[in-house]
């Protein structure tokens, strides 16, 4: 499988103005990359630019907006263009709605399928032809354990989910074949601000420094799926083997959803 590296061409960040996105744009700087970084807030894109003066690498913001199809393919062709092919992408930006059930169906949920599954497509359908074309390049598409099966006060969040994974999965069959390397990333909670909103107990909920660590180290090392904590993950993909009565009582009794 093809790995990234600086010398080979710059990598594009999409959420990069917060939480994980912010992170890893600055931990891919630390360790030599020149990162276009996106998000709506360009203010905050510039404040996190100047905060990576000195490092290694650098981050030049590249805002936009991945709802919008169009605006996501011109802003693909112009990082290119001034920058050079690029060499990784990790397409993270995303967002957790809550859906009670008398909202069911409503803004929230289509909010968090425009966002965590059509506007991950809108940056990644440019990156699988432009990687497909020269045959190099890798990308990796965020997810989270959350998408592994139904989770309860997840409706949308763990349906949009489970399509990434599904549609990656099935991405990678072609990928494989043109030389272009596919990952998800699939975290447990980690403190981030969209997590401190939660008004429920999240267990291993994971400091971000540690998070972006595993997930620039997985970029480097991990096969298609990096996940952690360990023990969250595996735990949940043990559950999603199990038979639903139990996968259901278990999920209730763990989350305190009785
Ligand atoms: N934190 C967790 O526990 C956790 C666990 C598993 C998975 N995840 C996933 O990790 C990703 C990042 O989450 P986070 O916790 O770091 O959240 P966050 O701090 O709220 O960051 C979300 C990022 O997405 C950007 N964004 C939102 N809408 C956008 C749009 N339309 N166009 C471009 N950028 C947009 C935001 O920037 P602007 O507002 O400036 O546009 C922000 O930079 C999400 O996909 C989330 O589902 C998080």
């Amino acid at each position: 499988m093809y790995r990234a590296n600086p010398t080979d061409g710059a990598a594009w960040v999409t959420g990069a103005s917060s939480g994980i996105g912010r992170g890893v744009a600055l931990e891919l700087a630390r360790r030599g990359y020149k990162v276009l970084a996106t998000a709506r807030r360009q203010a905050e894109l510039e404040k996190l630019a100047l905060e990576a003066k000195g490092l290694a690498g650098q981050i030049i913001p590249a805002p936009g907006d991945i709802a919008d199809r169009q605006g996501q393919e011109t802003l693909v062709d112009r990082m290119e263009l001034e920058h050079g092919p690029l060499a990784l992408a990790f397409l993270n930006a995303g967002t957790y709605v809550p859906d009670p059930l008398g909202e069911f169906g409503g803004e929230g949920f289509r909010e968090t399928f425009n966002l965590n599954v059509f506007g991950t497509v809108n940056s990644l359908a440019p990156l699988v032809r432009r990687m497909g074309a020269r045959r190099k390049g890798q990308i990796a598409v965020m997810s989270s354990v959350a998408g592994y099966g139904g989770m309860p006060r997840s409706i949308s969040y763990s349906a949009s989910k489970s399509a990434i994974i599904a549609m990656c999965e099935a991405l990678k069959f072609d990928l494989d074949k043109d030389g272009v390397t596919l990952q998800i990333v699939c975290p447990g909670f980690v403190k981030t601000p969209l997590t401190s909103l939660n008004t429920f107990e999240m267990p291993f909920l994971m400091e971000l420094d540690e998070a972006t660590r595993r997930i620039c180290d997985g970029f480097e090392k991990a096969g298609f799926e990096i996940a952690f904590p360990r023990r969250m993950a595996w735990s949940l993909k043990f559950l999603n083997m199990l038979p639903y009565s139990m996968y259901f009582s278990i999920l209730r009794k763990r989350t305190g959803d009785a």
